[in-house]
């Protein structure tokens, strides 16, 4: 089981529009169905997993996201709604353990936010960080970083570019470096 981490951006780095909305709702090519590769991503995941805020509005969607796949929470609560196969847990490391405990050899598709892909690499957990750029500039937005530590180690694995402009940058997160001088990882 690896836990994998993907997040669509806009070239200029924002995860959600400046309204607020993942950034791959932005993009026209998204649409087709095509674009992004999360088909072939999710061919090899049998679970996602993420942060209450990302989760919520999935409650309210016409189509529920994640069909096939078991679906993971962080949370202080249980939202409203939230369907019962949907684990929820407060606490990131029991979280942790009982995805371990329904692991059937699959991948994890770590969802996001920024945060809850922050949780999972202090906790050591975080296999990879899988970025596809989008050829959009939002000049606003929530920005991957801060959320996500600015001295998360990163090594370059593979790169493909994707139906609709937007290429798809694959890192394996093993390690840390030290925070970039100047960062404000590395003035805390
Ligand atoms: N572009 C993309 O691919 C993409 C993907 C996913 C999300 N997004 C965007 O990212 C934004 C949300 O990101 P986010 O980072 O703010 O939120 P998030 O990670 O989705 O969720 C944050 C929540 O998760 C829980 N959590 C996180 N770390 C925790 C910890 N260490 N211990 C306990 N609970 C913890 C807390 O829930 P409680 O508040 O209940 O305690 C926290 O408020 C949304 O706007 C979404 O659209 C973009």
């Amino acid at each position: 089981m690896k836990i994998r981490a993907r997040v669509s951006m806009s070239a200029d780095g924002y995860v959600t529009t400046p309204t607020g909305w993942p950034a791959q709702t932005a993009d026209p090519a998204f649409a087709s169905g095509e674009s992004h590769g999360i088909r072939e991503f999710l061919d090899g995941c049998e679970a996602a997993l993420m942060g209450r805020t990302t989760f919520e509005p999935a409650l309210t969607n016409n189509r529920w996201p994640w069909p096939k796949l078991d679906v993971f929470v962080l949370g202080s609560h249980r939202p409203a709604g939230t369907p019962d196969h949907v684990v929820t847990d407060s606490d990131p490391v029991r979280l942790l353990e009982r995805i371990r405990t329904a692991d059937h050899g699959g991948d994890v598709h770590l969802v996001g936010g920024p945060r809850t892909i922050q949780t999972f690499h202090a906790l050591g957990a975080l296999d990879t960080l899988e970025l596809v750029i989008a050829p959009l500039l939002f000049g606003g937005g929530t920005r991957l970083t801060p959320g996500l530590d600015p001295a998360i180690g990163l090594t370059f694995r593979r790169e493909r570019a994707l139906p609709g402009g937007s290429v798809e940058i694959v890192y394996s997160c093993e390690g840390s470096r030290s925070p970039l001088p100047g960062s404000p990882a590395s003035q805390r």
